[in-house]
């Protein structure tokens, strides 16, 4: 597809807001921040998203509702949020510290608050070569495949009919190991190679025949060499899966957006529409607008963001295999690009503003802009 030079977004272009006029038919956001505050919202981000057959809610931390604000933490998740994602609860690290121990005290309470709002849940996430407890990088190969398998029997048993949606693997794609079909090589990778995907899956599809199990990727949005190779890489996996009949339902995009980088959204819903055309549903797991790198002026930051998020939602929003958009938390104040130590890794700048609501859990320009991208989004 040759790209006509307007359909990116520049940063040139959000600072000037030539990114939300007229782009992708996008505007930006009509109320100004009092306004917001005067009026609240007569429905939640989740109940317009659903007038157009979208499921929207975001990814939840449970020790965050022990913090001192943790109540006005839950009434977002209670106004907006119509499915959540666990962000720690159900990884590995987490349930299984010790190889002998299991920890399911974060999943128990995630999924009684799920319960307690009626909201399904995305179990986030089952196998990832990324973010393992140091004592299975000390097992053999044969205790890692034996693992695989009695871990997603065991959390999948043990949670069954509680969870709608699992992560069953996370980002399988990592160019930088150098290995074939540039896949990550993590401990799951060198024990069993590419088939541990195809393994996981088809665990996961014989204990839970009914729940829908998603393969998660990150770092597919980008205009650029690594965009594109987690786009060309992705694609022939999931050929390759969909060829040796792997029960996957849908496939996740984490949209991990940033302010700083390059999108060429015609190109990346022409690669949606390729990934749908093999049969799957999408979702967008865990979208958030890193507004490093920007003005410090926080009226400019916030109108920037809001403009990606409409653009970014107008554009993926289109194309109606997206069934599920999440974010990755709603408010600042609880965001992951609040670590110290990831913002030293990835030049992450102190108290960043990627969410729907600001560290006070006020309503942002962000929030009327995924409102905006609903309303005008195409019914499934
Ligand atoms: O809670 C402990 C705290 O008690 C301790 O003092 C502190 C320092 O060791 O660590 C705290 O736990 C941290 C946890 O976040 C809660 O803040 C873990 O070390 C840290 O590894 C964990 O990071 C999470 C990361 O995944 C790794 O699991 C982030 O919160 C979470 O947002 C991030 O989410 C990932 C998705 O799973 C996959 N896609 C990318 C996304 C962002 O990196």
């Amino acid at each position: 597809m040759t790209r006509n030079d307007n359909q990116s977004i520049r940063r040139r272009d959000l600072l000037t807001g030539a990114a939300a006029l007229g782009v992708f038919g996008t505007s930006a956001p009509s109320l100004t921040f009092a306004a917001q505050a005067a009026n609240p919202p007569a429905r939640g981000l989740g109940a317009i998203a659903a007038s157009k057959g979208i499921l929207f809610g975001a990814s939840l931390a449970v020790h965050e509702l022990d913090r001192d604000h943790g109540e006005r933490y839950q009434e977002l998740y209670i106004r907006d949020a119509r499915i959540l994602t666990s962000e720690l609860e159900f990884k590995l690290s987490t349930l299984r510290p010790k190889q002998d121990a299991l920890d399911f005290h974060g999943a128990d309470r995630l999924i009684g608050f799920a319960a307690a709002h009626s909201m399904p849940v995305r179990a986030h996430t089952l196998i990832w070569d990324d973010d393992v407890p140091d004592w299975i990088h000390r097992l053999a190969p044969g205790g890692i495949s034996d693992l695989l398998d009695m871990h997603i029997e065991t959390i999948m048993r043990r949670y069954a009919g509680r969870i709608r949606y699992w992560d069953v693997v996370n980002e399988p794609i990592g160019p930088w190991d150098g290995k074939p079909g540039n896949l990550r090589a993590g401990p799951f990778y060198r024990a069993l190679g590419e088939d541990y995907i195809a393994r996981a899956f088809k665990a996961a599809r014989a204990t839970a025949p009914s729940d829908i199990l998603v393969l998660n990727e990150a770092q597919c949005e980008t205009a650029d060499e690594n965009g594109e190779t987690f786009r060309t890489s992705l694609l022939a996996l999931l050929r390759r899966l969909k060829d040796q009949g792997v029960p996957i339902d849908a496939i996740g995009f984490q949209s991990h957006l940033k302010l700083a980088a390059t999108y060429d959204l015609p190109v990346f819903t022409a690669f949606l529409h390729e990934v749908a055309d093999l049969g799957f549903d999408i979702h967008i797991t865990e979208l958030d607008v890193n507004d490093s790198t920007f003005p410090g002026d926080i009226a400019v930051r916030d109108r920037a963001v809001a403009r990606m998020y409409r653009a970014y939602l107008d554009a993926v929003l289109k194309v109606t295999a997206v069934k599920v958009v999440e974010t990755w938390q709603l408010s600042d104040a609880t965001s992951w690009m609040n670590d110290p130590a990831t913002q030293a890794r990835m030049a992450i700048r102190s108290n960043p503003r990627p969410l729907p609501y600001d560290a006070s859990f006020q309503r942002k320009p962000a929030w009327d802009a995924i409102a905006e991208a609903f309303d005008a989004a195409p019914a499934r």
